[in-house]
């Protein structure tokens, strides 16, 4: 358990530089509270531990509901082995939870296979600030992107996607493989990321593992 909420404080340091948020509390009691200051989520709570400690999702659930800015400005995310339990606790207190599932996933770098792409497309990848920025185009066009944080020994990957047309051939696993590359080059050695059900697919086909469900609410 320790190891996962270790895993969920990384993963956070590394999401916060993707999106360009400002940790504000490091630990409020097992909550991590960040301001985001995006319009429909000012601030984003993180709880730990949730299962064992089910009063910090209720702590938690009063600091998002009281976030002002209106309606779903205060977002609330965990892990759960019980997601079930998690949704109707939170619906209980009031939040709105998101329908689709996510997964936090992790794997170890130097895991993830190196991958060549049909060379219709050209990959570039950049350093953006902080970021490490993968684009696939196509004549031109952007048709998959994706980006990675690295935070000390973690590359914590954000925003993959892939232009509907272009799925299933190779350019979200071309688009991580050389994220991987860069990030591992400049020292990372673990993956961390919050998966959707389409990248719970194209993750676990490069060897990442699920170490637990997600939940996400926000103040309804
Ligand atoms: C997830 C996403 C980026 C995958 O991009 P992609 O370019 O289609 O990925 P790839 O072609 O490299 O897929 C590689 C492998 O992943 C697996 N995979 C990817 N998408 C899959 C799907 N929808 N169903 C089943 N397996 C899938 C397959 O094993 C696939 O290999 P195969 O096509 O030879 O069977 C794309 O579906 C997407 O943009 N989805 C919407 C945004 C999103 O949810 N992004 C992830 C955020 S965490």
């Amino acid at each position: 358990m320790r190891d996962r909420e270790e895993l969920v404080r990384r993963w956070q340091a590394g999401w916060s530089v993707s999106r360009g948020w400002t940790k504000v509390d490091d630990d409020n009691d097992g909550i991590l509270t960040v301001r985001a200051g995006e319009d429909n989520r000012a601030m984003e709570y993180v709880v730990l531990d949730a299962d064992d400690k089910p009063e910090r999702v209720e702590r938690a659930a009063e600091l998002a509901l009281n976030t002002g800015g209106g309606r779903g400005a205060g977002w609330i995310t965990l892990a759960t082995d019980d997601r079930e339990a998690r949704v109707e606790q939170l619906e209980d207190l009031g939040l709105e939870v998101q329908r689709e599932q996510d997964w936090l996933m992790t794997i170890q770098l130097s895991e993830q296979p190196a991958l060549t792409l049909n060379d219709r497309y050209a990959l570039h990848t950049e350093l953006e600030s902080d970021l490490i920025v993968t684009r696939a185009t196509l004549h031109g066009g952007v048709v998959s992107s994706g980006r990675m944080a690295v935070v000390g020994e973690d590359a914590v990957a954000d925003r993959i996607e892939t232009d509907p047309a272009h799925r299933r051939h190779g350019l979200g696993s071309a688009v991580m493989a050389s994220l991987v590359e860069t990030a591992a080059a400049q020292g990372a050695k673990r993956g961390i990321l919050i998966a959707s059900i389409d990248g719970l697919r194209l993750y676990r086909s490069l060897g990442w593992k699920v170490v637990a469900d997600i939940v996400i609410a926000r103040s309804a």
